[in-house]
């Protein structure tokens, strides 16, 4: 693997640590009528948070590459932003997680052209995987908020 391309991976390890850690955030201080819907369903996005960075991290090391596995790390080169530890109205949760699943699928769709002019087809599959789940999630967050 090229060492772009590893770089890349990890930024979206990066990213997918970080993202992990907000939506908790946002499941516990999620606020208003819609609690109860909008906690259980952020619970569901964790979830499947967790497996896309166990899934990246062990992609780098299938490759013999070395994957961030630390905080101090994922915070010196995400591009997504954490929140501060406080209260949020469901609407703006949910406008929050829709620009992070939209900014993650657009980071997916680049790594997966960069490792498809390399060849590596491993993490073309896995962004082609990934960029599916954004697109459901993106859609399911949109019809929420209409
Ligand atoms: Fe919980």
């Amino acid at each position: 693997m090229k060492k772009e391309l590893s770089n890349e991976v990890n930024i979206y390890l990066a990213n997918i640590g970080v993202s992990y850690i907000k939506l908790h955030n946002l499941h516990w201080n999620v606020v208003g009528s819609q609690f109860k819907a909008v906690h259980e369903y952020l619970e569901t996005l964790y979830d499947a948070m967790a497996d896309v960075l166990d899934a990246t991290a062990e992609l780098l090391k299938m490759n013999g590459e070395m994957p961030m596995a630390s905080m101090k790390d994922y915070l010196a080169v995400a591009t997504i932003n954490e929140l501060e530890s406080s209260e949020v109205d469901a609407n703006s949760v949910m406008n929050t997680v829709l620009n992070d699943m939209e900014d993650l699928k657009i980071q997916a769709l680049s790594i997966r052209k960069l490792a498809s002019e390399e060849d590596q087809f491993d993490v073309v599959s896995a962004m082609e995987n990934d960029i599916e789940n954004y697109n459901k999630t993106i859609w399911f967050i949109k019809s929420m908020l209409k």
